[in-house]
């Protein structure tokens, strides 16, 4: 029998991958501050995307997550937010027209500023001092007084979040997504860039279809779902204090929900059964999202499941498989037989980024074809395993950074120092994150003419 839950029972835990604020009365007044402000989603948001995710779970249709590793407070402006989103819309276009099946999109944004970190200490030319934790804790320059962890910075983190879901709404909803700008969502540098050419013939089919349900009646003045979309945040929820002070009863079910964002999910590093983060994430209604890398094991899986979706609520549970291109055919495989073999229902998502992460001139980087790479294995393994794949979680931007190695226009090691600015892991830059979703198309077109040709024969 599982011990009551209540959105401070977390304290009592163990925890991992928290600073020591030194000033401990400021920190509790901020929370406590904080506890007053307005819920930044609503209960029925989060539930809504709950059941996009149980069709998902179900087989019909692909989950989109993705966003910068950090946000950060310098990076926070309106152009930001537009690139991004406008790369999102158009892969998940591509996505939605490879597939032929809803896809769920879902931003790692509005509220993405907490990291964990393999050392508690950054070195630098033999000065040591405490790791950067994310714009949510403490700041990136490498100075004494920046790194030491700074309570205010949790209402700037509402602030810029309230701010950034206002825009992405507005964007969402406003008129930006309609399906008649599909030929306006191209970047420009992705204009000229080598998956320009596939893009354009891509919206101009879209296009033409518009233009066909137009002629007969159909078009984005009487029809919301051409003019506007769902789109939906997430962050790993590992400040637990902010989560706390954003939690909150839902009027019309009286259940508990993290108000921080639509989706939370637990990272590989703070998923012990029995710890804080755990603990926290089990007691709120969202749909939740659980990182799998290579020590997870097909028991202690199974555990996590029970704990966290204990009702065995499709939607719930999203399982984001992140081993490496290496490693996901040695660890992917166990994990989906022993789900099957114990009828959970969970959303599969490949996450090809944490698992790639390399070092070159100094630089931590990705090579683009190993994320392929994982991918491809990630959508192989499911397809032989009679799973669904469901979905990617990927870290990305809308802007020309050189992050990640290699992509069509290839961005070489030397490359890497020209345009290198993310505050933590390496991101997909627009081009790379547009070639991704047309191989993704590919693979899900590939298993949708294999379903097919299994009905016709079956
Ligand atoms: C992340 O998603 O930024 C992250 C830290 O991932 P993981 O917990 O899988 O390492
Ligand atoms: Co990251």
């Amino acid at each position: 029998m599982a011990q009551k839950w209540t959105p401070d029972s977390w304290r009592s835990k163990p925890i991992l991958q928290v600073p020591e604020f030194p000033d401990s009365a400021e920190l509790e007044k901020t929370e406590a501050r904080l506890a007053t402000y307005p819920p930044l989603v609503f209960a029925g948001e989060a539930r809504k995307l709950k059941s996009m995710l149980a069709n998902v779970a179900n087989g019909n249709g692909f989950l989109l997550q993705g966003g910068d590793c950090a946000e950060s407070f310098a990076e926070h402006g309106a152009d930001n937010i537009r690139d991004f989103f406008r790369v999102f819309l158009q892969m998940a276009v591509v996505l939605t027209f490879g597939s032929q099946q809803p896809v769920v999109k879902v931003g790692r944004i509005a509220g993405q500023f907490a990291k964990p970190r393999s050392s508690n200490i950054e070195t630098i030319d033999g000065v040591e001092l405490p790791s950067y934790r994310g714009d949510i804790i403490n700041g990136i320059d490498f100075d004494e007084a920046s790194r030491i962890p700074d309570p205010q910075r949790q209402v700037m983190v509402y602030r810029q979040s309230a701010a950034t879901l206002n825009l992405l709404r507005a964007f969402a909803q406003g008129g930006y997504a309609n399906l008649e700008n599909v030929h306006q969502w191209m970047l420009g540098f992705v204009k000229d860039s080598p998956q320009a050419e596939r893009y354009r013939k891509l919206a101009d089919r879209i296009s033409e279809t518009m233009d066909f349900m137009k002629a007969i009646g159909i078009s984005a003045d009487n029809h919301p779902s051409l003019r506007e979309t769902d789109f939906f945040t997430s962050h790993e929820a590992l400040l637990l204090g902010y989560e706390e002070a954003l939690t909150r009863t839902d009027s019309t079910s009286g259940d508990w929900y993290a108000t921080s964002g639509h989706m939370i999910w637990i990272g590989d590093r703070t998923r012990q059964p029995d710890h804080a983060h755990v603990e926290y994430c089990r007691g709120v209604k969202n749909p939740l999202g659980l990182k799998c890398g290579p020590s997870m094991t097909p028991d202690g899986l199974l555990e996590l499941i029970d704990l966290l979706n204990p009702q065995n609520e499709a939607g719930r549970l999203t399982l984001i498989a992140r081993f490496g291109h290496d490693k996901v055919a040695e660890h992917l495989p166990k994990l989906i037989r022993a789900v099957e073999r114990e009828g959970k229902k969970v959303v599969w998502s490949c996450d090809p980024m944490h698992g790639n992460t390399i070092t070159l001139n100094s630089y931590k980087t990705r090579p683009f074809e190993r994320v392929l790479s994982e991918v491809e294995s990630f959508f192989q393994i499911h397809r032989s395993e009679g799973t669904h794949p469901g979905g990617i979680h990927i870290e990305m931007t809308g802007k020309n950074v050189t992050e990640c190695t290699g992509g069509a226009r290839a961005v070489s090691a030397e490359n890497l120092s020209d345009r290198y600015h993310t505050h933590c892991d390496p991101r997909l830059n627009a081009d790379q994150s547009l070639e991704l979703a047309f191989l993704v198309a590919e693979l899900l077109k590939g298993g949708r003419d294999q379903d097919m040709r299994a009905a016709a024969n079956g």
